[in-house]
């Protein structure tokens, strides 16, 4: 097969592929919202980005949950995947491929893979017996379950005992190869905790996994043996694959394999890394495939310290804090405020408060009382000074030229609260700066040059740190650009990168002397924390 050499310039990633078996929560959304920051950020260094979502609709747990509302699986999956899709809207994810598994050309792809893998003797029928999660698809060790047989990740969910006649996939084989691809590839699993993880479980030893179960309809038939059906992550995995056929592409492994492969990131919570950081490159390396670049492994989202979750029953609605609060805040909360790779708990008034003291207070207060002292005192509304009258050494040049490659770094490492922090520091310096040099005492004492250069660094620092945040908060990005007088879109996904290009707005001095000011507006609105908490 040959593959097409991936440059720097291309950068394929994906979210997990969503269980239908309800609406999305916070959960789902945050991987998402973290995928669409980065492909956004990607996009802003002018790469060629692919991103990837989608959902996984077959197995035990689907099959259930349409049994249990009286509905056919395909009917019940084509009812839930419209509210993944709406939700990716209203949070402004700009996703380039949804991938279904229950699409026909998955099955063509998946069919392959089988067939590869089956071809190199992988693949063995044997008898399964163990303690099978329905929630999480997948069997436990006696070890690891709670009281009562009791799921450790769904602590509500009792396991079942299963004893059938299996297909398995020779995992062992690849203990080895395995191991050995970990320390050749640092990188390969982040953060490192996840990593240390992997290492220990491969180390105590891999055994064959099933990938076939009997007495499940839902799924696609084992293509040697179709009395048995595929086992659903065995199926789901190659989503991924599907996702990168053109539209018009015929299905087949090395059309979906052309361009995007390998995959530069898959971005998964915690609870599903045993898949894909063990068992996906055993299957990719019994199929002759090379490997994704890197898997991340973040937190969960907890309420009340346990994990939010469809099966707890705990779940926060997405689409009521979005249509309350703005997407921008959505976003901005759970990137900026949530370590990333750690757990994360979910607070409505801490949620309040943060917003209201970094976007209302911090960021819009500077920009419209900066944009109002313009209108005050500079003829013209424009600021006719240029970068070069500010020397390096000034506060807030000192800090912004700095930034870009500071936030630059903390973005590729996906360490999101990294991003935005220092860039926060800026803001707050810039506050702090103009309350220190006092621009109105300036004015009345006629010092107009002087006026003019403590509101041009303000202003830039607005503009430089409304850019770097870009890619989390894209609405408030463009209100502020706007603002600033840039006719410049955050939204549009191919022209941002050539108006304005990292290489070039990530640095400070891009304001010009000509520069045409707007009307100050409100970038956030304050939130007024609710009554009776
Ligand atoms: N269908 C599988 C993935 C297959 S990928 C080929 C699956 N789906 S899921 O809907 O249950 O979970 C998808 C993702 O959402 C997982 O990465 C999971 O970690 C994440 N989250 C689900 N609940 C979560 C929280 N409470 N907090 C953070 N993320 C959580 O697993």
């Amino acid at each position: 097969m040959n593959l097409v050499d991936k440059t720097e310039k291309t950068f394929a990633l994906t979210t997990p592929l969503y269980y239908v078996n309800d609406v999305p929560h916070v959960g789902s959304a945050y991987t998402t919202m973290a995928a669409d920051v980065l492909a956004r950020f990607h996009r802003l260094l002018g790469r060629r980005v692919l991103l990837i979502t989608g959902t996984d609709e077959h197995g035990q747990k689907i099959q259930r949950s349409a049994e249990s509302v009286g509905k056919a699986p395909q009917e019940f999956c084509d009812e839930i995947v419209p509210s993944f899709v709406n939700l990716w809207q209203l949070l402004n994810i700009q996703y380039d491929r949804f991938s279904r598994t229950t699409a026909t050309r998955h099955e063509a792809i998946v069919k392959q893979f089988f067939g590869r893998v089956w071809e190199k003797g992988d693949i063995y029928q044997g008898q399964q017996k163990g303690w099978y999660c329905v929630s999480c698809e997948e069997f436990k060790e006696e070890r690891e379950l709670l009281e009562g047989h009791r799921c450790p990740i769904h602590t509500n969910k009792e396991v079942e005992w299963r004893d059938e006649q299996n297909y398995f996939f020779r995992l062992s084989k690849y203990q080895t190869q395995l191991q050995e691809f970990y320390q050749s590839h640092p990188d390969f699993i982040q953060p490192e905790s996840r990593r240390n993880e992997v290492l220990n479980f491969v180390e105590q030893g891999l055994q064959d996994f099933s990938i076939s179960r009997v007495n499940l309809d839902w799924g696609f038939p084992v293509p040697t043996d179709p009395q048995h059906t595929l086992y659903v992550w065995f199926d789901a995995l190659l989503g991924y694959v599907t996702a990168l056929l053109e539209p018009d592409d015929e299905p087949t492994l090395e059309n979906a394999l052309a361009t995007w492969w390998p995959i530069n990131l898959h971005l998964i919570g915690k609870d599903i890394l045993r898949f894909h950081a063990v068992y996906w490159p055993a299957m990719l390396l019994s199929s002759g495939l090379p490997l994704p670049e890197r898997v991340f492994g973040h937190g969960f989202l907890t309420k009340d310290g346990q994990k939010m979750g469809k099966a707890l029953g705990n779940t926060l609605d997405p689409v009521a804090l979005v249509q309350r609060y703005g997407s921008d805040a959505v976003r901005y909360y759970f990137l900026k405020e949530i370590e990333f790779g750690k757990d994360g708990d979910f607070n409505e008034v801490r949620f309040i408060n943060v917003l209201n003291a970094d976007l209302a207070n911090d960021l819009g207060n500077l920009l419209n009382r900066t944009l109002n002292m313009v209108k005050k005192y500079c003829p013209g509304d424009a600021l006719p000074i240029a970068n070069e009258a500010i020397p390096a050494e000034h506060p807030l040049k000192t800090i912004g030229l700095r930034l870009g490659e500071q936030v630059k770094r903390a973005y590729e490492a996906l360490a999101f609260s990294h991003a935005c922090e220092p860039i926060l520091l800026l803001v707050q310096a810039s506050n702090k700066f103009i309350d220190d040099q006092a621009p109105w005492s300036l004015y009345k004492q006629g010092q107009q040059q002087e006026v003019e250069k403590v509101l041009y660094a303000v202003l830039e620092s607005v503009r430089l740190a409304a850019y770097l945040l870009s890619p989390v908060i894209p609405n408030i990005s463009n209100d502020i650009y706007r603002q600033l007088g840039f006719g410049i879109n955050f939204n549009d996904r191919i022209k941002t990168s050539i108006a304005a290009p990292f290489s070039i707005h990530a640095t400070w001095g891009v304001l010009s002397s000509k520069q045409q000011l707007g009307t100050p507006q409100p970038i956030f609105k304050r939130i007024e924390p609710p009554k009776n908490d």
